[in-house]
């Protein structure tokens, strides 16, 4: 069966709209972890706009699953991260005026430096994965830094399904052909296949059955479907306890 990675960034964002001590992450994360979910994912960002450092460190008292630390390719995240020994780190890129991560990371264009903190980061005993694109040559530059996983991005293809699939246009198609491509090709170079951004309820299905990839990460759709499903109950117990 496919793994679940829960991304609680936007548990954090709705904290942070107020600056308050609720909703808070780590009770999100023990949440996710009680209904069954394989790893937990926050993306600590260098504007802090969401995860916070104090959030990091609670859940890696917390978490009994997998940890999994998204983060820029940058040195103050490599210190942090080799510090916090999260059990595994996503290398993602990170432009500071982007609504979420806006893609994978160009891996083939960055050999150097991203080859540099993935071996400061293994050092310590975390496992590597780097967040790219379905684009062939993104796989083969990854599969030659010798990360043991890739994540694949599903941005473009979720964007082809914003609705049911039986909605959808031919990008679809095209979308999803490139997300199975990818997977055939890393699984054969001997890479772990993940994949994420973007799924909702109605597209996932798609995405998990194909039989390379492990694992997804999945946040944003989850976090807005726990908002609405919890608002009767949040209604009901506010009228009681007022
Ligand atoms: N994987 C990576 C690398 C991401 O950056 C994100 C978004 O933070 C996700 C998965 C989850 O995307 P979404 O919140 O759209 O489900």
């Amino acid at each position: 069966m496919t793994k679940l990675g829960v991304n609680i960034d936007h548990i954090a964002t709705i904290r942070q709209a107020r600056r308050a001590l609720e909703p808070d992450p780590v009770a999100a994360a023990i949440l996710a972890e009680l209904a069954g979910a394989d790893g937990i994912t926050v993306h600590l960002r260098g504007d802090r706009r969401h995860i916070q450092d104090s959030d990091v460190l609670r859940l890696r008292e917390t978490v009994t699953t997998r940890l999994n630390l998204e983060m820029a390719a940058t040195a103050e995240m490599a210190r942090i991260a080799c510090e916090l020994r999260p059990d595994q780190a996503t290398l993602v890129p990170e432009n500071p005026s982007e609504v979420s991560t806006e893609g994978g990371l160009n891996v083939a264009g960055a050999m150097e430096p991203i080859s540099a903190v993935i071996k400061a980061l293994s050092a310590k005993g975390i496992q590597v994965s780097l967040f790219i694109d379905p684009d062939p040559q993104q796989i083969d530059a990854s599969a030659g830094l010798g990360v043991p996983m890739i994540e694949l991005c599903t941005k473009a293809f979720s964007e082809a399904c914003p609705r049911s699939p039986d909605l959808a246009g031919p990008a679809l198609e095209r979308e999803l052909t490139k997300v199975v491509q990818a997977s055939e090709r890393g699984k054969k170079l001997g890479l772990n296949i993940l994949a994420g951004h973007g799924l909702t309820y109605r597209n996932v299905r798609l995405i998990s059955s194909i039989p390379e990839i492990e694992e997804l990460n999945i946040g944003h759709n989850i976090i807005a479907r726990a908002s609405l499903v919890g608002m009767e109950r949040a209604v009901r117990e506010m009228l009681q306890a007022m």
